[in-house]
This record gives C-alpha cells, sequence and structure tokens, in this order.
C-alpha cells in the first residue's frame, strides 16, 4: 500500500507552538517519516542554496573538488582564468561521473566510457570519433558541455542551487554575513581548511546534528571525559603541555544564549570564556587594527553558526567546519575540517590543530560523544507509541523579537534573540530552523 500524501495541515500537526503560553513542543515524526525525509530533500536541500565549499579548496586555475548539492553529485571547479563554477558531476554523453577525485587540479576532464573531454569552463571540447559519427541534425544543435548549475559566493564561502528560483545569496544569508564575516576575517587573505578532512557517517537524522550545534544544554552531561581531562590539566596532573584547551566548566559562569534568523540559519554563543587560549590571540594586534576592537571580541567568543541547511561554523575548542549531507531519515554523513587563517603563523595554526584534534576530530574527546547521542535519540524514536519531544523550551521565557544588546553591537538583527547567562542553556535557538522547515515543506504542498 503506498502511504498517504503528505498535506499542510499534517506538517502543521508537527508542531504545538503556543508563544502565549510558552508551549513548543516538536513531534518525532520529523525525525523518522520517509516522506517528510523526501520533502526535506526536495525542498530543502534541492530548491534552496546549499553550501559546498570554500573558494581555498580550490585557489588556482583549473582546481577542483566534488561535492553534493542534496542527492545531486556536483564538481566545483575553477577555470583557466580563474572564475569559479559548478556543474553536475555526469557525463553528458551516457551519464558517467568525469571527475573521480575528491580535488585535484586538470585543464581537462576526459570521460573514462567514450572519452568525451571537457574544459575547466564546463565546455565539451572533443567527441570521439564525431566525423564518423553518422550524427543527424538534432544532435549537433544540442550543448554537449557539462550541466551548469546556479552558483555564487559570498566573501569565500561558495553555495550552488538546482533551482534558479531562489533568492540572491545575499537574501538568503541575510542577517548571518556579519557573523561569517567573523569567520572569514581572522586573516587578512580569509581562512582555508587545514588540509586533510574526516567523512564518517551517523545512524540519525540530519536534523540532530542541526541542533546539536546550538545545544549548551548537552555539554556539561554529554562530554564528561572532555570536560574532566580539562579540569585535570588545570590542576597539573596533565604531562601534556602540547593542548591548551578551553575550559568549558567556565561556560557556566559566563553570558551566552542563542539567535535565530530567517530561512532556518541560528547562533549559539557565549561571552568570551578564554580568549586568551585561540590561536587567533596570537594575532589579535593585526586583527583588531584591520576589524576593530567589536568584531575581535566576537571572533575571540564561543560562535556556533549553522548556516541552513548544511554548514556548520563552531568556533568554540577550535574553528570547525561541518558540511551534513543526509542520506536517509535515519543516516546522516559528515565531512569536518579544521579551519584557519591563511597566512598565520605555525604558533596559531598549531593551536587551532591540536585544540581541534583535542575536541572535534572524529578521533577526539567530543564528536563521538554527540553522534552517539544522536543515534541513540534515532533508536528512541522507534518507541513510536512516544509521539512527542519536550526538548524545545528552556529560555521560552527570556526569548524576545529582534535584536538584544549584544546583537546591537556586532550590528546584525535576528529573528530572535535570547541571550543571559550561558547557564540557562536555551532550547529556543531550535525555534527558527523549525519555522523554516515548516515553510520549506508547507509551500511545496501548497503548489
Ligand atoms: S559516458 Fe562519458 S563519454 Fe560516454
Ligand atoms: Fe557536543
Amino acid at each position: 500500500m503506498r502511504p498517504e500524501a503528505l498535506k499542510i495541515s499534517d506538517i502543521d500537526k508537527l508542531f504545538r507552538e503556543d508563544a502565549e503560553s510558552g508551549e513548543y513542543m516538536l513531534h518525532r515524526d520529523v525525525f523518522r517519516d520517509e516522506r517528510i525525509f523526501e520533502l526535506e530533500m526536495k525542498t530543502i536541500f534541492e530548491r534552496n542554496w546549499i553550501f559546498v565549499g570554500l573558494s581555498s579548496q580550490a585557489p588556482n586555475p583549473n582546481d577542483y573538488f566534488t561535492s553534493w548539492v542534496g542527492r545531486q553529485p556536483i564538481v566545483v571547479m575553477r577555470d583557466a582564468d580563474g572564475q569559479l563554477g559548478a556543474f553536475i558531476n555526469s557525463c553528458p554523453h551516457k551519464g558517467a561521473r568525469f571527475a573521480h577525485h575528491r580535488k585535484g587540479n586538470a585543464k581537462q576532464f576526459v570521460c573514462s566510457y567514450h572519452g568525451w573531454t571537457f574544459n575547466t569552463a564546463g565546455e565539451c571540447i572533443y567527441i570521439k570519433d564525431q566525423d564518423s559519427g553518422g550524427y543527424a541534425e538534432p544532435f549537433n544543435q544540442l550543448d554537449h558541455g557539462l550541466h551548469k548549475i546556479k552558483f555564487d559566493q559570498y566573501r569565500g564561502f561558495l553555495f550552488a542551487s538546482l533551482s534558479d528560483d531562489v533568492p540572491t545569496l545575499q537574501e538568503h544569508l541575510g542577517e548571518t554575513m556579519p557573523l561569517l564575516d567573523l569567520v572569514w576575517d581572522q586573516g587578512p587573505d580569509g581562512i582555508e581548511a587545514v588540509p586533510g578532512s574526516s567523512t564518517y557517517t551517523y545512524d540519525a537524522n540530519w536534523k540532530m546534528q542541526v541542533e546539536n550545534c546550538i545545544d549548551g544544554y548537552h555539554l556539561t552531561s554529554c562530554h564528561p571525559s572532555f570536560m574532566n581531562i580539562v579540569s585535570r590539566r588545570k590542576a597539573g596532573e596533565s604531562e601534556n603541555k602540547q593542548v591548551k584547551s578551553i575550559d568549558f566548566n567556565m561556560m557556566m559562569e559566563i553570558d551566552g544564549g542563542g539567535y535565530t534568523f530567517d530561512r532556518g540559519h541560528a547562533l549559539g554563543f557565549g561571552v568570551n570564556p578564554a580568549p586568551q587560549e585561540r590561536g587567533l590571540y596570537i594575532h589579535k594586534d593585526e586583527v583588531e587594527a584591520r576589524v576593530g576592537p567589536t568584531k575581535l571580541k566576537w571572533m575571540l567568543s564561543t560562535r556556533n553558526l549553522t548556516i541552513y541547511p548544511n554548514v556548520q561554523f563552531a568556533e568554540n575548542a577550535s574553528l570547525q567546519m561541518r558540511v551534513i549531507r543526509p542520506l536517509a531519515p535515519g543516516k546522516t554523513e559528515m565531512t569536518i575540517f579544521c579551519l584557519g587563517a591563511i597566512g598565520e603563523s605555525d604558533a596559531a595554526r598549531s593551536i587551532r590543530i591540536r585544540q581541534y584534534e583535542d575536541f572535534f576530530n572524529t578521533s577526539g574527546l567530543a564528536t563521538p560523544d554527540d553522534t552517539i547521542a544522536y543515534e541513540d535519540c534515532q533508536f528512541g524514536y522507534e518507541g513510536r507509541e512516544m509521539e512527542w519531544s519536550q526538548g524545545y523550551s528552556r529560555g521560552i521565557t527570556n526569548v524576545v523579537e529582534g535584536a538584544d544588546s549584544y546583537a546591537g553591537e556586532l550590528g546584525f538583527t535576528p529573528q530572535t534573540s535570547s541571550t543571559g547567562p550561558f547557564k540557562m542553556q536555551d532550547e529556543t535557538v531550535y525555534h527558527g530552523g523549525y519555522r523554516a522547515w515548516r515553510k520549506f515543506l508547507q509551500t511545496e504542498l501548497g503548489e
């Protein structure tokens, strides 16, 4: 029997949201229903701007790297003149992928099936034995080039869309642009991914990762090993002098909170827990001269930014970029990178990498805690007798519309602000994502 098609009202029922009484509950079908996953792929991932990489991943003419937009494989290429573009990784002839590696440099791609050849601007420059092919006019009239998709960049952050029917990239990013600037402006020439990345999968829904990035509430309970090790290092019990870890035990003493934005983006932040421990601190004078004291203060604070739906810049233990690729309602692929300022000193770079390995990397002290927690949730969602999750309510009496004083000092206007003592460990920061999610899905169902 075919599952019943979803209706607009079905999506409405997945939320209990009452601003007046402060009720907010999320239905667990959001994480487990195949029909919802299918709709998410169609609307949120395949008719929307999707982050595909950093310009520094293809710095030179004819550099390329492969990526994904939703379920579709793509290649981002810099052509011989230095122009970046994005193309579906599929040969127009019979569909073979023409780029086999994660990244590289190639003046042309020769399809390994029948030898059609393309330059890095996507033009077909050779069709093997074309003269003897007996082709008729309709074939000759075709554009044999690679299939180009919509592409744009903000600073060095690259985005692509499978649909032309999207707002401009600047409209999509909106008020998060000053927050992306805090990532990009850490070096005079921007930031780059440290060579090497990790790709892994976890058996849970992609939105578990979206939520976790801004989940301050899990920190003390989900990462006890890290917290304990940091305390022991501080107490002088460790021989390890290589890592200057950020002491997250301090988070409960500082101010922080969360911001929601249009189109699902979100920020969790904490004010300056230990600026002197960061790699960036070594270059603080140069950075301050370039961007001013307020931006520097924000750069040295803890900021976990999600650009909805598929990229996160988590700046806490170090600066990590995470790219999310949903595979199924209960399976997600993550690719993670350590970021550093282009041209920074070896000393700064080494602090960033040591802190990254310590906390973030797949072998770090935190990432496995988080992915196991997502898998435990997805396991629990199979208990279908239970429909609702209650974890969206902390901070609800604190949330205000628009900007608060912290947002005001940096100069961005979020949809909502909820800041104060970090120990409130706000959960209203998820709401913007689900409001956008609902809108994306309902727009599709309303057509
Ligand atoms: S599939 Fe590429 S040349 Fe045939
Ligand atoms: Fe975590």
